[in-house]
């Protein structure tokens, strides 16, 4: 395994997504880690991840040195780095100004690092201070026409450092050096799979659980379906899943989960019907704010009700991935961490003083949806695009009605049917319809209408932190907008959202 160091750069997680790519498994730690708990985790290479801060800085984040004497190889990126120059006696300046953007990189002589790189490539420069001096035993490797120090290496102890960022997809050849650091530095072996994965979670899961029960709330979404099939496999009869018909599902769904759940897979699966609990409670509420804290409550309330009727749980699982392990604990999360919080609603019951099971805590979701396809999971549900938790309530604007939801799922199956057709529906993050309970005047046939209006969003993104509005094209658009003018009733009007995020979220309320 390699080690990653989280010194703070919006890119570490990258850095382990590119480690994985080769097969190879990683964890992120942060800084504070001590060295005897490294030396237990054996990894094969460490990487000092980039940093928002100068070393200069007061406060800025330090471990221990006595990392540089383990006799395992490192790789520095860029703050990592100028760490490294730094613990080790180097030389970093403060820059006049920033480096930012492409760069051409000259490799000027053989390092395993740029084994088969190009001499002559591009890489992808984010920083302030700059290496002035090298520590002793170090010799620059690459440069850029305004970085001299853009690549050093002392080869004999096996220390690396590279000014410029390898993982992001703008350094050309950022991929290869990557792979010469783990199989030519470190003598890694690819033997990371989704196989190997379910192997040793199946174990772990049995280890950890021992005779115990677990229950799990099922959404039909990616990670808690991969999660429930996973640890079915371990422990198969102790697990049962909850699914909460809220009623603010889209069509079909809850009969799509019982069948591939409880039909294919044999879950323990336990509908709560509560459709008219959450309609009811909803009646009035037209703060998004409110409508998603009503939800929130009722979810709790009516998994909780559920759960009890099971007896003898001591663990609730969650389908938690290592993204949000690495934000809700990184000491410098950034404010990405916290936008991103108020969407894991999913509802942790708390009060229930269950022990946590998370089997994928480790994993990114293309691997989870890569564990997903080894376990069997067919793949419409595994390739399903995000779906919030309060569901299509917030999609339709100000009050949640009966009529309003059916206006809306009509409107929504055409859509999904219609981006499905032209082949369209894994290339975009999410597609919906949003109903607007305004209404406008329409001619139909001789007759006057006065309808509402339904809102498409589509939206291409890598992560839900930004967005881009989907450049769908017009026949596709027509149609869409044809049939649902044509088809659901009670609408007159379709208009295409075409806002990015930021400023707008993806999501309407
Ligand atoms: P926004 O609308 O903030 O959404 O741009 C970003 C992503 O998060 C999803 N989303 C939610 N997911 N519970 C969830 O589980 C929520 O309350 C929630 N709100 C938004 C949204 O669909 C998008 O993928």
């Amino acid at each position: 395994m390699i080690l990653i160091i989280d010194f703070g750069s919006q890119y570490n997680q990258l850095i382990a997504r590119r480690v994985r790519e080769h097969r190879v498994y990683c964890e992120i730690e942060p800084p504070t880690i001590s060295l005897q708990r490294i030396e237990e985790m054996k990894p094969e290479g460490i990487i000092l991840s980039g940093g928002p801060a100068s070393i200069y800085e007061k406060g800025s984040p330090t471990i221990d040195d006595g990392i540089f004497s383990l006799g395992i190889p490192i790789l520095g990126i860029c703050y990592g780095f100028q760490y490294l120059v730094h613990a080790l006696g180097g030389k970093v300046s403060p820059a006049r100004k920033r480096e930012y953007g492409f760069a051409e990189l000259y490799i000027k002589v053989k390092s395993p690092l740029f084994d088969s790189v190009d001499p002559e490539t591009i890489c992808w420069m984010s920083h302030g201070d700059s290496i002035t001096e090298l520590p002793n035993g170090f010799r620059t490797t690459a440069s850029t026409p305004s970085t001299e120090v853009a690549a050093a290496e002392d080869e004999k102890r096996r220390l690396y450092g590279l000014q410029f960022h390898p993982e992001v997809v703008h350094t050309s050849e950022g991929k290869k050096m990557i792979a010469n650091f783990l199989f030519r530095v470190c003598q890694c072996k690819p033997a990371w799979t989704m196989k190997a994965f379910v192997e040793q979670a199946v174990e772990e899961i049995r280890a950890q659980v021992g005779s115990g029960k677990v229950i799990l709330g099922l959404s039909g979404g990616v990670d808690s379906s991969v999660a429930a099939v996973l640890i079915n496999k371990a422990i198969g009869e102790r697990l049962t899943c909850v699914f909460v018909d809220n009623g603010l599902l889209r069509e079909g769904e809850t009969k799509q989960v019982v069948e591939v759940y409880k039909r294919h897979f044999h879950l323990q699966l336990r509908v709560a019907r509560a459709q008219k609990l959450f309609l009811a409670r909803l009646k009035g509420a037209t703060d998004p704010e409110r409508k998603r804290k009503i939800i929130g409550r009722t979810f709790i309330e009516v998994f909780e009700r559920e759960a009890r009727k099971v007896k003898g749980v001591s663990f609730l699982a969650q389908g938690t991935l290592y993204p949000d392990v690495i934000e809700s604990r990184s000491a410098f999360g950034g404010p990405s961490a916290v936008i991103k919080s108020h969407h894991n609603v999913g509802g942790l019951p708390r009060k229930m003083h269950l022990k946590l099971l998370e089997p994928l805590k480790h994993l990114f979701k293309d691997e989870v949806r890569l564990v997903g396809e080894e376990l069997g999971i067919p793949e419409d549900m595994i390739w399903r695009q995000p779906f919030p938790g309060p569901g299509l309530a917030v999609r339709i604007i100000g009050e949640v009605t009966s009529r309003r939801l059916s206006i809306l799922r009509q409107a929504d199956r055409i859509l999904l049917d219609e981006i499905r057709n032209a082949g369209l529906y894994r290339n975009l993050w999410q597609s919906f319809a949003v109903l607007l309970p305004i209404k406008s005047v329409g001619i139909m046939g001789d007759q006057r209408t006065y309808e509402h209006i339904i809102a498409i969003r589509a939206v291409t993104s890598e992560d839900a932190m930004t967005a881009d509005w989907a450049r769908l094209p017009y026949d596709l658009l027509a149609r869409i907008s044809n049939r649902i003018i044509n088809e659901v009733r009670g609408v007159n009007r379709v208009v295409y959202d075409v806002s990015s995020k930021p400023p707008s979220t993806i999501e309407w309320e």
